[in-house]
């Protein structure tokens, strides 16, 4: 499997979907950057989301809050205080390592696959207990475990007299908590109701990796459903509400492509509040794709405590006030893309040759249509060229003249194109084109007009 890893990578920065960030002066670690298909690809994710999450739900709503928060926006979440990872130094090679995923990823001496709730004092005890080494050098010398805080923190302000403070937010989600007030008396809601976010977040990881797995720059999709405090009082209720997002969340996996058998729902018991990831099995094992949490009134009474604002909810009909109490599921878009690639992925020998493909889901793909004119020159081009603009309208394509066909096929499938069409002599006459199916690559004769239309569904 870390093999597949590697594979994608590669198909990722020669394919023009991932960028290593900064490049040509050497790198930064662990930052990348989105190419063309990437960025496209990025933009489907997040448009698929959000039409399922947002646009077509009666009970939700959209927001676009800002990355830089007044700092006591920090202050009242806890993220200033509380934000923190356990961390220890090697005296050796002087490396940055998350103690608690220390003792996580040797469980097998350990025998603790969950470390989430250890205090510093326990962490150390059981390195020094299972002589746990550094896993850059392998030295036994670590430094004793503190917490550190993952907020990025900037100076905001022009002299150095009048600066201040400011942080990068961390998750999308206190917008949706500072902004609620407004949303419930502009946007006229009652409970329950849901407030969707996507967007930047930043994190001065102690251990990032595995490629867009963990970033310190990464983008986050989420959603903050409020809802009736009576129905965590009668937990049947919020359960209800609680399993149907994580429902709805998994669902939206396998309908976009992402295969059932590496996807599993895990229940973390160290949390006050229900918690529930949804994992994938990458390469590297199972790890967190989607976290859907219980954040119960929390947020919003420390913000309305921090704030001396009325953030209570009045119900318009029996004039009843609460603080509602909020399920969110959060996701990360660079890790749904890479289990997406990871899953795609696929090779196979066909007459004799290696033919890589990516298996994406047509609403994810970067380019949904390849129009390949047989020729390079004359009426041929124009006629593909103006189907082209049509399509274009309604889809992502891309538009290539140069090789032979079947090369162009090649490039196509192994950036996931899940039709090709080419434009030939006939095509010219009576407005027919030749589509060509990535998986099956079955051929159809379809009328222009039919594909413009979406009369034809594509290849059952
Ligand atoms: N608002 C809740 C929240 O932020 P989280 O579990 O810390 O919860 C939510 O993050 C999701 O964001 C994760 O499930 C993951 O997909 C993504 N994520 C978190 N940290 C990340 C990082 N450093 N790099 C990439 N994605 C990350």
């Amino acid at each position: 499997a870390p093999d597949l890893q590697e594979k994608v990578v590669n198909l990722c920065r020669h394919r023009g979907f991932v960028y290593p960030g900064s490049d040509i002066y050497g790198g930064l670690a662990n930052s990348f950057d989105y190419g063309p298909l990437g960025v496209q690809m990025k933009k489907n994710i997040q448009d698929a989301w959000w039409r399922h999450f947002v646009q077509s739900r009666t009970d939700c709503v959209g927001l676009d809050s800002s990355v830089i928060l007044s700092s006591r926006v920090w202050e009242a979440s806890g993220h200033i205080g509380n934000f923190t990872d356990p961390m220890t130094v090697c005296k050796e090679c002087n490396s940055r390592v998350r103690a608690d995923k220390l003792i996580e990823n040797a469980s097998d001496v350990t025998g603790i696959t969950e470390a989430g709730g250890l205090s510093c004092e326990d962490i150390d005890a059981l390195i020094a207990k299972h002589e746990l080494n550094c896993p850059s050098c392998g030295s036994k010398q670590l430094n004793k475990t503190r917490l550190f805080n993952l907020l990025f923190r900037t100076n905001m302000g022009s002299t150095d007299e009048t600066s201040e403070w400011v942080y990068l937010r961390p998750e999308t989600a206190q917008g949706a908590y500072i902004n609620f007030q407004q949303v419930v008396s502009t946007m006229r809601r009652r409970l329950p109701f849901g407030i969707g976010q996507m967007g930047k977040s930043f994190r001065n990881e102690i251990s990032p990796g595995h490629f867009l797995f963990r970033t310190r720059e990464f983008e986050q999709l989420e959603l903050q459903y409020f809802c009736h405090p009576n129905d965590s009082d009668t937990w049947y209720l919020i359960a209800y509400k609680f399993n149907y997002w994580v429902d709805e969340c998994y669902s939206w996996l396998i309908k976009h492509g992402v295969k059932e058998s590496n996807i599993k729902k895990r229940e973390l018991a160290h949390y006050a509040r229900a918690t529930t990831d949804i994992e994938f099995l990458y390469p590297f094992g199972w790890s967190e794709l989607w976290g859907i949490a219980n954040r119960t009134d929390y947020d919003l009474r420390k913000h309305m405590d921090a704030s001396k604002k009325d953030l209570t909810y009045q119900d318009p009909a029996t004039k009843e006030e609460c603080l509602p109490h909020v399920v969110e599921p959060a996701l990360g878009t660079g890790r749904v893309l890479l289990a997406m690639l990871l899953d795609a992925y696929d090779e196979e020998e066909v007459n004799g040759r290696k033919r890589t493909v990516l298996r994406l889901h047509e609403d994810i793909a970067p380019y949904k249509f390849a129009v390949l004119p047989l020729q390079s020159k004359g009426e041929i081009v124009d006629v593909a060229r103006t189907f082209y603009h049509a399509l274009t309208k309604n889809a992502s394509c891309d538009f290539d003249v140069t090789g032979s066909i079947g090369r162009r096929y090649r490039r196509q499938d192994e950036v996931g194109t899940p039709y090709c069409i080419t434009i030939d002599f006939d095509s010219i006459e009576d407005n027919t084109v030749t589509v060509r199916d990535r998986d099956s690559m079955n051929q159809v004769r379809v009328s222009m007009d039919d594909v413009l239309t979406g009369k034809w569904k594509g290849f059952e």
